[in-house]
């Protein structure tokens, strides 16, 4: 693999880069080196990730989808994390535990309806497979529906109610899975039978886009799953913990569900836990065998301490009340930017801080990321729909740094209409990364 080098760029640097490539992922390498992104993250603090060289620093508002939404290594939560390791560590998972009871009983309360019962895990996909789990033991029926070109991580299960482009490589995918398109109810009605045990939704789909549903799908969604006997579960792995304004973006909509995963930033950005919130009868699945589901790592006692000041913080009025401010200013600056690059940037997405610009054409997406990034930047484009770049600030930034973001954006627009304009864009991304960034 060539090594594009940078002269003013430190042996530190270099070296990690060559061990990346040689040891982690040589292909992933070669595309951010290719695409002009070969940022290593060094210091982070807030809103910000800068590259270990310092030469580079960027805004982040891409937040992973969610795990920064209290920003990159919260004071607070950093506080709570060393206190705990006067104490605690990761505990056991076959034992009792006050801490991740502590835990459990405060998203019962953030809950709605009868939503009081949690099994933790490590990852979002891990808390998918066993919401989907809990689903077949409890109705005894097979079906899973999802969304297509909606996402839920990458485990077995997960996987399976996932697009086919990332399973097809890995061999025989998990049976009884259907997707459907999103927003659209009539799917939802004709793809359901007396073996469908469960619909799985994302509130807002993320990697679809930030396809904001219409404003009754999912209470019709809810109202075909009562009629049937079928249970709802909304992932709000990214769309939870304030990002659209409200606790849980199911509220916007009037809907409960029977199951809600949750992970990202439920981690603080700082310990990693997800977990599957379920109503109080779905429990009964574990009377016979309460051992029938572990993970050693989910709900570890040191990240059910962060986890619990991250759900203390983000359900409190005032901080929601930020959220909703800052997603109030941006929705007035992105309309005028619209307005300015209306050829190449065609609509807004927004829920709260949940954002999407659509642009053009699914070459747009990955320009846009690029040039961006040259301002400073860290937007991504949606995976299953390359159109639309996602906007994801941190939920507690400075709402005075919205003009710079604002401008940075502007030019980063600009920029990405005039390479767009060329022919044979991606020949020319890779002219234009070699013209900044000079071979050794
Ligand atoms: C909506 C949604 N669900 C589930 C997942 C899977 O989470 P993880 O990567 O922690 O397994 C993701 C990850 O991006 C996600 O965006």
């Amino acid at each position: 693999m060539k090594i594009y080098t940078n002269s003013k760029q430190s042996a530190i640097k270099t070296k990690a880069i060559k061990d990346f490539s040689a040891h982690v992922s040589s292909s992933k390498a070669a595309f951010f080196q290719k695409y002009g992104m070969d940022l290593v993250m060094g210091p982070r603090k807030g809103p910000h990730m800068g590259d270990i060289d310092r030469a580079k620093r960027l805004f982040n508002l891409h937040c992973n989808g969610g795990v920064f939404n209290l920003g990159h290594r919260n004071i607070e939560l950093i506080e709570v994390l060393k206190a705990g390791l006067d104490d605690y560590d990761i505990g056991n998972h076959h034992l009792m535990s006050k801490v991740r009871a502590d835990l459990a009983r405060k998203l019962a309360e953030l809950m709605p309806g009868d939503i009081e019962y949690t099994v933790f895990g490590v990852s979002g996909g891990e808390a998918v497979d066993l919401a989907f789990k809990v689903a077949r033991a409890y109705t005894k029926r097979t079906k899973i529906i999802s969304a297509r070109g909606g996402y839920h991580g990458h485990t077995g299960l997960a996987l399976a109610a996932g697009d086919t482009r990332y399973r097809s490589p890995f061999g025989p995918s998990a049976p009884g899975f259907v997707q459907v398109p999103f927003d659209d109810t009539q799917a939802i009605e004709d793809a359901t039978d007396r073996d469908t045990a469960a619909v799985i939704l994302e509130t807002i789909p993320a990697t679809m886009g930030i396809a904001v549903p219409g404003e009754d799908y999912l209470q019709s969604v809810r109202r075909i799953c009562d009629k049937k006997e079928i249970l709802l579960i909304l992932d709000e792995v990214q769309t939870g913990l304030g990002r659209t304004g409200k606790l849980w973006a199911f509220e916007h909509f009037q809907v409960i569900p029977d199951m809600v995963v949750i992970g990202k930033g439920l981690s603080g950005g700082l310990y990693p836990i997800t977990a599957t919130v379920m109503r109080k009868p779905l429990e009964a699945v574990f009377h016979q065998d309460p051992f029938i589901h572990v993970s050693t790592f989910g709900g570890a006692e040191i990240g059910c301490l962060v986890a619990q000041r991250v759900l203390e913080i983000s359900a409190a009025p005032e901080f929601l009340a930020h959220v909703n401010q800052l997603a109030s200013e941006f929705a007035e600056q992105l309309e005028s930017l619209r307005k300015s690059h209306s050829k190449f940037f065609i609509a807004v997405r927004q829920l709260g801080l949940m954002m999407g610009l659509v642009l053009k054409d699914a070459q747009c997406g990955p320009i846009l990321t690029r040039t961006a990034y040259d301002r400073d930047l860290l937007m991504i484009y949606a995976n299953n729909d390359p159109r639309v770049c996602q906007l994801l600030p941190p939920l507690v930034m400075d709402p005075t740094r919205i003009d710079w973001v604002i401008q940075q954006l502007d030019g980063a627009l600009a920029a990405a209409r005039r390479l767009k304009t060329v022919q044979g864009v991606k020949t020319n991304i890779e002219r234009y990364v070699k013209k900044i960034v000079p071979t050794s």
